[in-house]
């Protein structure tokens, strides 16, 4: 069976995506242009810096050198981390304590695989340090997601190999790095975007690892 299972934070553990696409949608305006949620799935997943450079894009802003650009993404995450400091526990998404107290109960291994930097803060705030035996996050990898490195790193952390892992993502590009890294992977959204998963559900609302293992043939 599965051995360890590796979580995605912000849109599967918490639905911090909405802090984020507000606050990035705050800074296209800034920088004179508007950012349509329907554009806000190519910055799931990926670090901060490579979201910015994807936004600048999108806004069709070229000539903007490192300095400018390091300014931009504090600018932005200045005003994301006032959303989160204000997050309440009522904000983790539905399912996720009880997926996780069971997979406690079993001693199944558990750990975050994000991009984010902000990782701990919002794990501290919402209470669910505790969890999680180990933590990956933006401040521990160099590539970002579609890159497996997250996900190689957590498995490596825990002990063990990636086809004994199941990854819980969102985002396109956090599908990929799981299926890139050898391991299985269960879309949390939409069937059409994470269409390369080998599970997609809308929640981790009553999902349970016996559903989970046998919808896998395990
Ligand atoms: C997550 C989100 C991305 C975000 C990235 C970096 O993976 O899905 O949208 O850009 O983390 O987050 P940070 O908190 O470091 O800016
Ligand atoms: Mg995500």
């Amino acid at each position: 069976g599965i051995e360890g299972y590796i979580f995605d934070l912000d849109g599967v553990i918490v639905d911090t995506a909405k802090y984020h696409y507000s606050a990035w949608k705050k800074l296209a305006h800034r920088l004179g242009f508007d950012f349509q949620e329907d554009e806000n799935e190519r910055l799931k997943g990926v670090s901060r810096t490579r979201a910015l450079e994807i936004l600048l894009d999108i806004g069709g802003i070229k000539a903007i050198n490192p300095e400018e650009k390091r300014a931009l993404a504090d600018l932005k995450n200045s005003w994301y981390q006032e959303y989160i400091l204000r997050m309440e526990t009522s904000e983790i998404l539905p399912g996720v304590l009880p997926f996780l107290r069971e997979l406690r109960k079993r001693t199944i291994k558990i750990a975050l695989g994000s991009a984010s930097k902000n990782a701990v803060t919002i794990l501290d705030k919402l209470n669910l340090m505790a969890y999680f035996d180990v933590i990956v996050d933006g401040n521990k990898v160099t590539k970002a997601k579609p890159d497996p490195e997250v996900f190689l790193l957590a498995a490596k952390l825990l002990n063990l190999s990636p086809e004994k892992c199941i990854v819980f993502e969102d985002a396109f590009s956090g599908i990929e790095a799981a299926k890139s890294a050898g391991m299985y992977a269960v879309g949390i959204g939409s069937p059409q975007v994470l269409y390369q998963a080998d599970l997609v559900f809308p929640s981790l609302e009553k999902i349970t690892i016996d559903s989970i293992e046998k919808a896998l043939s395990l």
